[in-house]
């Protein structure tokens, strides 16, 4: 893995001459809903604010990144995507503050199987080797997302209209996960190898399921370690952090795994979570089973959104919380450090495949379209809409530096 610590083209970068993430940055106009008249954070471990984003704080240490001794990451947008970082009129002030406070990145969508195989046996890497170079150019690493995922939108249409038995199906899978992974051999630190195959009930149904059973799972695995025995390889899912019988499936996969020797590094829990929900206690509980088996814990998606259509407590639309509040920035903030302080409580120092954050700035948070068709704003991550950093990330930092979380 590369060592942030030490990328020289970071310091010339870095620091305070990157007005965003020093409190001093103007930007542009907020998004619709977003309250640019809350100004300054009341955050009793801030030394400042900016006004023109919303709630802003002056961080109390200058790099995320260097108060860990494990991935500090960021999911990003990449290639012609929105808000993303590698062209465009967001993509320069984003890789300046990725450069300042992250040391892995993670693509959010462009490395998946549409994207790399659009047509069978021919692969495009161009603009995911365009985001790895970049990258690994910076001295950060990179947490590749996700070798095999049944979401329909992800899926090439080849492989839907594929028709062959199920071993056809296995090796159109084994060369997939060979093809991607072998390219990116040594480049990359990490695979999400499998994404989301388990539900509540068990195995998901899904079209994966539907053809090969399981065995796709075990298939995609081994092809990965086969194709880059470097690289750490994970299986990762959402609501397995709530005690829900979703993490026990995976983990009953993960003990026949090991028992068969199939190759498996760890369990990447998304952490797509809420302000209320899951407990702390739970979050725990959770995280201690995977420990217990002796693999690697990685928190691979967190955000945490201030609203929550779904339980009631910020129910949509009756109780949409239209502005992050001062009140509810700090609650937030409040939440990621415990979150962050549950991590480094339970996860051991040799198993910690890192934290990554699902997003850089609230302006690029895939929950405005999840949960309002992007007809209302949602506040998630760590930086606000003008890049500047929020009560939410210092609250990351007081967990990572021992701070009591407040
Ligand atoms: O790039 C096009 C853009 O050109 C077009 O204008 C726009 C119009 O809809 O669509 C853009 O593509 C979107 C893409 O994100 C990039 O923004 C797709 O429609 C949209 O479906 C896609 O959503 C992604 C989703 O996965 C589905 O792949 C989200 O950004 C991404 O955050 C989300 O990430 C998943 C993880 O992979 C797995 N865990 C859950 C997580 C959240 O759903």
């Amino acid at each position: 893995m590369v060592n942030r610590k030490f990328t020289v083209l970071f310091l010339l970068l870095g620091g305070c001459t990157i007005l965003a993430a020093c409190g001093g940055g103007s930007g542009s106009n907020p998004g619709p809903g977003y309250d640019s008249s809350s100004g300054s954070s009341s955050s009793s471990s801030s030394s400042g604010s900016s006004s023109s984003g919303g709630i802003s704080v002056s961080l109390t240490f200058e790099n995320l990144y260097a108060l860990a001794e494990f991935p500090i990451g960021v999911s990003v947008s990449a290639a012609n995507e929105p808000y993303s970082i590698m062209q465009g009129e967001w993509s320069e002030a984003q890789r300046q503050v990725i450069e300042q406070h992250f040391s892995s990145i993670t693509p959010g969508n462009i490395m998946k199987m549409s994207y790399l195989q659009p047509v069978q046996g021919q692969f495009t890497f161009e603009n995911a080797d365009a985001l790895v170079n970049y990258a690994l150019s910076r001295g950060i690493g990179v947490h590749a997302h996700t070798l095999v995922w049944h979401s329909d939108y992800q899926v090439p249409d080849w492989m839907k209209n594929f028709n062959g038995d199920k071993d056809a199906w296995l090796q159109i899978i084994e060369d997939h996960v060979a093809g991607v992974a072998s390219h990116f051999a040594g480049r990359v630190d990490s695979w999400d190898v499998v994404n989301e195959a388990f539900e509540d009930s068990g195995y998901r149904d899904s079209l994966f399921y539907q053809k090969m059973g399981a065995d796709y799972i075990e298939t995609a695995f081994v092809a990965a370690r086969a194709a880059d025995a470097g690289a750490d390889l994970y299986y990762n899912d959402y609501s397995i952090s709530s005690q829900q019988p979703k993490l026990d499936h995976v983990l009953a996969m993960v003990d026949d795994f090991k028992e068969r020797d199939v190759p498996i590094d760890g369990i990447g829990f998304q952490m797509h979570i809420h302000m209320g929900s899951p407990s702390i206690a739970n979050i725990k509980a959770s995280l201690q089973k995977v420990v217990d088996r002796g693999l690697k814990v990685k928190i691979t998606e967190l955000d945490i959104p201030i609203n929550n259509p779904f339980d009631g407590s910020y129910s949509y639309p009756d109780n949409y919380q239209a502005v992050l509040t001062p009140e509810l920035a700090e609650q937030q903030k409040l939440r990621f450090c415990e979150v962050v302080a549950a991590y480094l409580e339970v996860v051991p120092t040799h198993l910690r495949g890192g934290i990554t954050v699902w997003g850089l700035f609230d302006r690029d948070t895939w929950l405005k379209q999840a949960f309002f068709d992007n007809n209302h704003e949602e506040w998630p991550l760590l930086f606000n809409h003008d890049l500047e950093p929020k009560p939410a990330a210092q609250g990351v930092g007081d967990a990572l530096m021992g701070e009591e979380c407040l």
